[in-house]
Parts: structure tokens; sequence; C-alpha cells
């Protein structure tokens, strides 16, 4: 016991690997994937460009990109044992469970052991990024009982992504802010499920296993989960016809977590939320939803001067997500889509300067108890 006296619960504060991947300033609100602003990217990147910023730690020249693009539109199809398990699965499955399963069947596909060269990783990497849409889309589309849209030889992954889902060819401005999204959720640094995909991946076991365990780490309220719940909220509020300000004081006097706030790392606004929040306002303008938008305000007040919390991600996303049409249950889903370009950019990193991750627990049960037999128990 005395040997390992401190308990850093969640590990907070604990550095477990170096990385080039990104950089975040808590208190300023600042982050950085692999040496760019993140309000230089979402000004001036497109998803597949992150993609390879976070696989390679440099930009692609257009031949590259050209060529990232090409690969993303060859892979996005599903191997056929993969789409039956979406349509014979249950129709009430949570979506982002589909997910998870049938990221792991993908695996069955490809050699499952440990990826032993850069390039191959990469390759990986591009495959499972590119089908993670077209799995959403077909699971989405099925269990409403409508057909299964094949994904197009061309267009971007947003674009790909909400004509498989909607079954008709997104307009320019549905394209870009889909685009933004995914620029926006695709790394942050030590979080739950990218450490979840590092400690996998430092046991040398394969890339599917990693995205496969980092999706469930995902899935949960308290992390990517969180968007589908800040929806929840809203939708709640709408239904009870309740005040937004006095249900976020009924929650805080319950001792309730509000979904959408509050962050391990940062102490200001998240500067993906700033972002998030200036296109839910726009997109509540447009689509005529401005009392949600308002809402959110008026949430994000409560919290400040309640508690002085700030938004994180989750908050905005989840009225952009729902401004554009799509169901609540997606939203984690649409993360994934996004972040497993940066869980499979750590797996890269990992795999090249490999170490165990093995903590330790302190033990605090009893010892030297005497063995007593079944029957006398
Ligand atoms: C993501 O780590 C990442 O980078 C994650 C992420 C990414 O891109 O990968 O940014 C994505 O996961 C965003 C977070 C989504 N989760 C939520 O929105 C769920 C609600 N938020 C919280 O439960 C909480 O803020 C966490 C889980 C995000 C952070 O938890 P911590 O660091 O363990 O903080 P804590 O729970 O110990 O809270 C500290 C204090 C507590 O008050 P006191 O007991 O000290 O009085 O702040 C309070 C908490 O009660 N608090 C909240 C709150 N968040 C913190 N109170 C009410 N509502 C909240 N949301």
């Amino acid at each position: 016991l005395s040997q390992y006296p401190h308990i850093n619960k969640g590990l907070a504060g604990i550095v477990a690997f170096s990385s080039n991947k990104s950089f975040i300033d808590g208190e300023k609100g600042e982050l950085i994937y692999a040496g760019y602003d993140i309000d230089t990217l979402a000004e001036n990147a497109s998803f597949e460009e992150v993609c390879f910023l976070l696989w390679n730690n440099r930009l692609p020249n257009q031949t590259e990109l050209d060529d990232l693009n090409t690969k993303l539109q060859n892979s996005r199809e599903l191997p056929q044992p993969v789409l039956n398990y979406i349509q014979n699965t249950s129709k009430n499955a949570e979506p982002m469970a589909v997910l998870r399963t049938a990221v792991s069947m993908l695996g069955d596909f490809h050699k499952v052991e440990a990826d032993d060269t850069e390039e191959f990783r990469i390759n990986k990497a591009i495959t499972i990024t590119a089908k993670i849409p077209t799995i959403i889309a077909a699971f989405d589309r099925s269990r409403s009982g409508k057909d299964i849209i094949e994904p197009l030889n061309e267009k971007s992954t947003a674009f790909n992504f909400l004509y498989m889902l909607n079954g008709e060819e997104p307009g320019e401005e549905a394209e870009k802010t889909m685009d933004l999204c995914l620029i926006l959720h695709a790394e942050h640094g030590m979080n739950a499920s990218t450490f979840t995909n590092r400690a996998i991946c430092s046991t040398e076991s394969d890339m599917y296993s990693s995205v496969t365990g980092a999706i469930g780490a995902l899935k949960g309220p308290l992390h990517g989960g969180a968007n589908q719940q800040v929806m929840n909220m809203l939708l709640d509020i709408d239904e009870k016809d309740a005040d937004p300000v006095e249900y976020i004081h009924q929650r805080l006097d319950a001792k309730e977590k509000v979904m959408g706030f509050g962050h391990r790392v940062y102490k200001t606004m998240d500067p993906r939320a700033r972002i998030l929040r200036g296109m839910s306002k726009q997109l509540s303008e447009e689509t005529g939803h401005t009392d949600l938008y308002e809402w959110s305000e008026a949430i994000l007040e409560t919290m400040k001067s309640e508690k002085d919390i700030d938004p994180n991600v989750d908050f905005f996303s989840a009225t952009v997500y729902y401004s554009m049409g799509i169901k609540p249950d997606l939203y984690t889903c649409i993360f994934t889509m996004s972040r497993v370009s940066g869980w499979t950019g750590h797996y890269i990193e990992q795999a090249e300067n490999n170490r165990l991750v093995r903590p330790r627990a302190l033990y605090i049960g009893e010892k030297n108890k005497e063995w007593v037999p079944a029957e006398q128990r």
C-alpha cells in the first residue's frame, strides 16, 4: 500500500504518451491538430485533408490528396456478410451498438494480426474510415424499411454520407456543414476513447480491435454519447413546454449533470463549441428552429452563472445535426465517423513506438483470509 499511496482517479493530469497528433490549451481554449490551429483547419481544410494530416503528420500535396480520395471512394462498400448483419439485426438496436459490431466484423475480412508497416496501417485506417459512414447510413435506412443506397465512387465523405442516409444528393451547403463537423470532431488528445484505442494497440492487437474498443468508449454519455443526450434534453423541454432555465435549475438542484457541459481539460469555452455555436445559430435561422437555438443560449447562460461551466463540443453539435434533419440517435455515430481518423492516427503512432499500457490499482481488499469450503459458507 505504501508503495502506491497516490491515486489519480480518472487518470486526471497523467501524461502517459507523447504524441504529434494534437495540442490542447485548456486555459486559453486552444486546439491544434499536428501544427494547425482548429480555426485554420475549419476555414480551409477538407475532412480528407485532416485525415491525411492525422495519419502522416503533414498536409498532402494535390496528388496525394487525389490519391487518398480515390482510395476512400474505392473502399466504401461493405462485405456482403456485414450488410446481411445490418439488415438482420434488431431494428430497435442502438445505432452505436450496431456500428461497434459491424466494425468488429469488418476485421473478419482482413488478416487479423498486428499491422506491421506504416503503409499497411495507413491503408487499414483508410478502409475503416471509408466504411463507417456506409454502415451508419445502411443501418438507418434498413431500420426505417428503406432500400440501402450504395456509395458513389466519387465525392467527399460528407457528401456520400448524406447521400446514402437521405437517398438524395446533398446541396453544397449541407455537404460543407457536415464536412466542417467531421473536421471539428477528428482528434482531441488523450480522451477516453483514444486512450482505449491506444491501450488495445499497445498489446499489439489489430486496428479493428482498437477501433471497436474505442467505439465502445465513445458511446458512453460522459463522452461522445452526450450529443444525443443534449438533443433529448432539448426535445424534452419542448415536449413538456418547460422553461429551459427552470429545467436546468431543477437538474442542478437534483445534482444531475447537464449534458454537453464541462470538460476534463477545458476551463473555458471549447473552441469547437465556439465554432459550432455560430453554425447552430446560422442553421437555426435558415431552418426556422430558432427556439431550440435560443433555449441553448439560455442554458449556456444559466450554466455559466450558476456553475461557471462552459459548453463542450457535444452541446451545439446536437442542434447543428438536428437542423440538418438527422435523427438524434445517429449523432454519436457521426462523431465516430470523424474520430476514427484520430484513433487510427494514434494507433499508427503508438505502434511505431510501443510499450504495453499497464498501470496499477491500489488494492483495498482484505488479505490472508481463511478458506471455507462451499458447503460451510
Ligand atoms: C467529450 O476528453 C475529451 O477530450 C472528450 C471530448 C473529445 O473530443 O474527445 O472533448 C468529447 O467527451 C465531451 C464531454 C461530453 N460529456 C458531457 O457533456 C457529459 C456532461 N459532462 C460531465 O459529466 C463532465 O463535465 C465530464 C465527464 C465531461 C468531465 O468530468 P470530470 O473532469 O471528471 O469533472 P467532474 O465530473 O469531476 O466535475 C467537476 C465539477 C463537479 O462539481 P463539484 O463536485 O466539484 O462541485 O464540475 C461539475 C461536477 O459536478 N460538473 C457539472 C458538469 N460537469 C462538471 N455539473 C453539472 N453538469 C455538468 N455537465
